[in-house]
């Protein structure tokens, strides 16, 4: 059995953990050969691999990043590569692949599982923790942590300074980093893209925190959270990728300007960007992406193809990638509702 592995969309920490045990797992245990194939789904259409050994996966568990590279090449934008695909799949002689990526990479191998019969899995990532099927993907428990400090360093010099501090995280159409990470760091407001905001109610939360003597508050701000009235997310470029994604950016910057001029309260912003997808993986996502790695070479093991390992409650399961990938898990009513016990 020869398996290909790739690893595609935005990077997180976890994506070097799940790829030291497929390797492991696949060589020791069943005595199959793994190609790493670069750079996510461009690599297949441009032949760029890389054969894995135990060896090659040394020292992995705790490196952020990915060793195989990623891209947002979406082969189905892209003239005849889905049949590239498929040609140089045979040419290489894989049996069977492993996608490890978020709602596009996997979005991509629902299509080529579906319409070319490509015999693969899919393994859940993002720091976003927005896709389906599973309760949490590897790479968002790290982006919290490092979201959380980030908030508690805030902390220290928004209230010497009596100011109003906004930090800005990522997350487009789901608020679940800004929300954990609100609601660890003792958040005095979230905006999350679920729950659009109108600017006169977000000062009505600031103004009655300082009635009540707490003169600095904290915002924690999505990137892709929107007014009420005009719901348009903020951009910080027009261009638009292979997967139609604007780069988002600014919401924090607009805010702290908007809430200085209503309340004359020295505000502050940070936009803490892809600090929150850099460097080491916090032990969750390192045994997540563990746990999920086995089970892909399990799933592959067993032929069962066109399924995502998924954590649900404290199992992994297979899950039918179409399930995973055609809507967006968003955070749930009663989590936003527990951190507004906090508001203001
Ligand atoms: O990986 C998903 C994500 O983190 C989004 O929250 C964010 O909008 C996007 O990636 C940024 O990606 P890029 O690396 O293309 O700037």
């Amino acid at each position: 059995m020869h398996i290909g592995i790739l690893t595609g969309g935005g990077d997180c920490p976890g994506l070097n953990a799940a790829i030291r045990v497929v390797v492991r797992h696949a060589i020791d245990t069943y005595g199959y050969r793994v190609t790493g194939i670069l750079n996510g789904w461009a690599g297949l259409i441009e032949n760029l691999y890389r054969p894995l050994d135990v060896d090659t996966v040394s020292g992995l568990l705790t490196k952020g990043g990915t060793i195989l590279g990623t891209s947002r090449t979406n082969p189905f934008k892209l003239k005849g590569a889905p049949q590239k695909i498929v040609d140089n799949f045979k040419k290489e002689k894989f049996d069977a692949l492993i996608a490890i990526g978020g709602e596009d990479t996997l979005g991509v191998a629902t299509r080529l599982y579906n319409e070319y019969n490509l015999p693969l899995v899919g393994i859940p990532k993002t720091i976003d923790n927005d896709l389906a099927g599973t309760d949490y993907t590897f790479g968002f428990y790290t982006a919290v942590s490092i979201a959380t400090e980030a908030i508690d360093r805030l902390h220290s010099t928004a209230e010497s300074h009596h100011r109003i501090m906004l930090v800005e995280v990522m997350g487009r159409h789901a608020g679940w980093i800004a929300t954990y990470a609100g609601l660890a760091s003792g958040a005095d407001l979230i905006l999350i893209p679920e729950e659009p905001f109108d600017i006169e109610e977000v000062c009505a939360i600031l103004r009655k925190r300082h009635k009540r003597g707490r003169d600095f508050s904290i915002v924690v701000v999505a990137e892709g959270a929107v007014p009420k009235d005009t719901k348009q997310m903020v951009l910080k470029d027009y261009k638009v990728d292979d997967f139609g994604h604007v780069c988002l950016g600014g919401i924090g910057s607009i805010l702290a300007e908007e809430i200085e001029k209503r309340m004359d309260i020295q505000t502050r912003y940070v936009i803490l960007g892809h600090i929150q997808r850099g460097g080491t993986p916090v032990p969750f996502d390192r045994i997540l992406a563990s746990r999920f790695g086995f089970g892909a070479v399990k799933l592959i093991a067993e032929g069962e193809f066109g399924k995502m390992v998924a954590l649900q409650g404290n199992k992994i399961v297979p899950v039918e990638l179409k399930e995973a990938t055609t809507r967006l898990k968003t955070v749930s009513k009663e989590i936003y509702e527990l951190a507004k016990v906090f508001f203001g």
